[in-house]
């Protein structure tokens, strides 16, 4: 069974992507909190109390960053909520983080591992960022590192930039640039994994609590999108983890990947060079994805959770 490390910033769309991890074959041996979404507060208890409430109270969870590393922090509330979670009130987790700080917690995990690690990152990357600079050695235990995040097309925080990337650019290409084997999933994808009402209404009937949460996550989200006087709703960070999940669903190209940190109306775009020579291909990005298939698969997994 292949291990995980889950970075993420809950979130309503990382809520989901949690819960989809916690439904499949991956061992996680961790969940590390960054500041994105919403203050790194929030975020953390977040995963505290959603791996509770999906019964995983079992994994550790490792506070992070508590801003970009050059930039000040901006959070996303009015998308995510007041608290993050689109003002769903869970049960209040009956623990509090591991004592060591996310970046710590993850050099020690990945040096102490026998096998490589695959890191699934769904916020900013200002924990991984930091991982690879302080910690260098620690590549050599990473299998590879499923980004959700950067787009080929538009922005969504700007005409080029997309929140993670745009969030904390300057981490976003010490990670890109860091020779670990990284597959993006980018807004040029995450746009095609949109769902629809109905399909939202599918979940909410599974009754469940866990469901009758995760369509309420949902539906918050999709009233965002709605706002923004899009139709449907993009499922961004679960493409990160069901990417991993049913490879087969996806396809995509090596390019070579390169963000810019300028201060300029750039700033935070991922540049991807698909004409670059092979060796400087750095970052595998999908390109489509099989939209029913991977619906069929998270609808039945929030119905086994
Ligand atoms: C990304 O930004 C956040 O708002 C979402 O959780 C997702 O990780 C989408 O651009
Ligand atoms: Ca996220």
């Amino acid at each position: 069974m292949s291990k995980v490390i889950f970075d993420c910033d809950p979130g309503l769309d990382d809520a989901i992507a949690l819960l989809l991890l916690c439904q499949s074959e991956y061992e996680i041996l961790g969940v590390t909190t960054v500041a994105g979404n919403h203050r790194i507060e929030v975020t953390t208890k977040n995963a505290l109390d959603l791996l509770s409430f999906y019964g995983r109270a079992d994994i550790p969870v490792a506070k992070g960053a508590e801003r970009p590393l050059i930039q000040p922090l901006t959070i996303a509330d009015f998308v995510h909520g007041p608290n993050g979670l689109g003002e769903v009130i869970l049960p209040e987790a009956d623990r509090k983080p591991e004592a060591v700080h996310a970046v710590e917690w993850m050099k020690n995990t990945l040096m102490a591992s026998t096998e490589k690690i695959t890191l699934i990152a769904i916020g900013p990357l200002t924990n991984i960022g930091l991982l690879l600079s302080m910690y260098p050695e620690v590549k050599e235990q990473i299998k590879e590192i499923s980004i959700m995040g950067g787009s080929t097309s538009f922005g969504n925080i700007s005409p080029v930039a997309e929140a993670n990337v745009g969030h904390d650019p300057e981490a976003a290409q010490i990670v890109f640039s860091s020779g670990v084997p990284i597959r993006m999933s980018g807004l040029n994808l995450t746009f095609q994994m949109f769902i629809q009402d109905r399909e939202i209404e599918e979940i909410e009937a599974l009754s469940t609590d866990v469901a009758k949460a995760a369509a309420k996550f949902l539906w918050y989200h999709a009233a965002f999108a709605k706002r923004m006087g899009l139709e449907v709703d993009q499922m961004h960070d679960t493409c990160a983890v069901v990417s991993l999940m049913e490879p087969e669903a996806f396809t995509g190209r090596m390019a070579k990947v390169t963000v810019d940190t300028g201060w300029g109306p750039g700033r935070g775009q991922t540049i991807a060079d698909f004409r670059a020579l092979e060796e400087e291909r750095n970052v595998f990005i999908y390109e489509s994805v099989e939209r029913d298939r991977i619906i069929d698969l998270v609808q039945s997994a929030i119905a086994r959770a």
